[in-house]
């Protein structure tokens, strides 16, 4: 049975019973009820990408068994001949659009560095085949995509950027996201956005992994046992991404690690450190797995920044716990969102210390990273146009990095494909990075100018107070 949100309740209880019985806005034209056909088909990485990977999918209540069909990638049509059956499991899920299941089916013991298929099971038939590769073992050079915070105007408006990143990226490997994929806890129909998201990467989401981090708005309110207001992981997230759950112990769903040709990326859940006291246990647990980890490079995905770009104070209590073992550990990309708005922090100190540093000679630390892909966007705090040595506010991006033996490529591109901030991290021979900005104009910083935004309308930014 479908039940509104704590804070749709709410809402309604404050407007009144004049608007309280007016439906919650539909997205426009796209009905995302489930059918006889799988829809809502992702593919996410098991914790050793060369041998395992999940795929999730939806379909109507009819179908029970969670089917898939499995192939080599023959070159020719003949795959069903080739397919084993693998089955999975699936859970209902009933939402403003209706009744639904959710599937998963995990699959393992496959062949690292090679393409296979896929097709899943409605009621009514078989989806088309879907094309994977497995990871290859150990290091090998590959691109991702990492996406800031999709969450509004997901259809409409947030979807260019993760097409034009598709589109523009040669064969990525995975595509990052840092949290707020929807906008739960907001008055809207969230059925419909998980619709819109699944429809904004379309196929790309069923054939290349996808690693997600949870963001706050990945929560929805609850009520606790003693009456007073709690959070929880919203309905669809745990169904709609099947993780590899070797995270912190009660926090698989959100808390992970995967090992993808020499890169470790570990996913951490902002979220729960901040407000559901699991920081000790989420800092614990990233620790060990930074230091048992001889992967080449290390990347650390997590929702709230570090660094602000937005909002007038850092995020302290992980600043706190996790700086320490970032720079301890030698981690080389923290990959954010949150803040809505664009920054590339390489030197606490400030851009102009940044830039003497790197003048010097000097080794460089990890690079916090934050940026937004969707329409919702936030104007910047006071340190945010001389802390980062790049930043943005009114502006999609999407980034592009490119992970090779001795130096990564970063580059942040605006949703219209304009190339907005590079960066090389370099690795030497005794394992440090120096950070290195190719040659070439890049455009002029996009910042608002009072009532005025970049784009010469106004300025869509808003102040963002706490
Ligand atoms: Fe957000």
């Amino acid at each position: 049975m479908y039940r509104p949100s704590l804070l749709a309740l709410a809402l309604a209880a404050c407007i009144g019973s004049a608007t309280a019985t007016e439906p919650l806005p539909h997205s426009p034209g796209a009905p995302y009820a489930a059918t006889g056909l799988a829809d809502r088909i992702v593919l996410t990485p098991g914790a050793n990408p060369a041998r395992e990977m999940a795929v999730t999918f939806r379909t109507d209540s009819r179908q029970t068994s969670s089917h898939l069909q499995l192939a080599p990638a023959l070159d020719g049509p003949q795959l069903e001949k080739r397919a084993t059956l693998v089955e999975g499991s699936s859970q209902p899920l009933d939402t403003e659009n209706g009744a639904a299941r959710y599937h998963q089916v995990r699959l393992a013991g496959l062949q690292p560095d090679t393409p296979y298929v896929y097709r899943v099971k409605g009621a009514e038939g078989w989806s088309e085949w879907l094309q994977l590769r497995t990871a290859a073992q150990g290091f090998k050079p590959f691109r991702f995509i990492y996406l800031g915070d999709t969450q509004n105007d997901i259809l409409s408006i947030a979807s260019r950027s993760v097409r034009q990143a598709l589109h523009a990226t040669a064969s990525p490997a995975l595509v990052v996201h840092a949290g707020d994929l929807t906008s739960q806890r907001d008055d809207l129909v969230h059925d419909d956005e998980w619709g819109e998201w699944n429809q904004a990467g379309g196929f790309h989401y069923a054939a290349v992994p996808q690693v997600v981090a949870a963001g706050n708005h990945e929560y929805v309110d609850s009520l606790n046992p003693d009456g007073s207001e709690g959070r929880v992981l919203g309905p669809h997230w745990a169904k709609q991404f099947a993780l590899p759950g070797n995270g912190v112990k009660g926090l698989e769903s959100t808390t992970y690690f995967i090992d993808y040709q020499g890169v470790r990326f570990i996913v951490l859940d902002g979220t729960a450190a901040l407000d559901l006291d699991t920081l000790d246990r989420q800092s614990q647990w990233l620790e060990q797995r930074l230091k048992e980890s001889q992967a080449r490079w290390k990347i650390v995905v997590t929702h709230q920044p570090l660094f602000t770009c937005a909002r007038p104070e850092d995020t302290g209590p992980l600043k706190a716990a996790w700086k320490p073992l970032f720079e301890r550990y030698k981690v080389d990309l923290v990959l954010q969102g949150h803040d809505h708005c664009y920054s590339r922090v390489s030197n606490e100190n400030g851009r102009a210390a940044a830039k003497k540093a790197r003048a010097a000679g000097k080794v460089q630390g990890p690079v916090y990273m934050v940026s937004v892909a969707g329409s919702k966007m936030y104007g910047l705090n006071d340190r945010a146009r001389r802390q980062p040595d790049r930043s943005a506010e009114d502006t999609q991006l999407y980034q592009t990095v490119e992970v090779l033996p001795t130096r990564l490529e970063v580059r942040s591109f605006t949703a219209s494909g304009t190339l907005y901030d590079a960066f090389d991290l370099n690795r030497d021979k005794q394992g440090r990075n120096r950070l290195s900005e190719p040659a070439g104009k890049l455009p002029v910083e996009r910042f608002c100018s009072g009532e005025a935004g970049p784009d010469q309308l106004p300025c869509t930014s808003r102040s963002k107070s706490l």
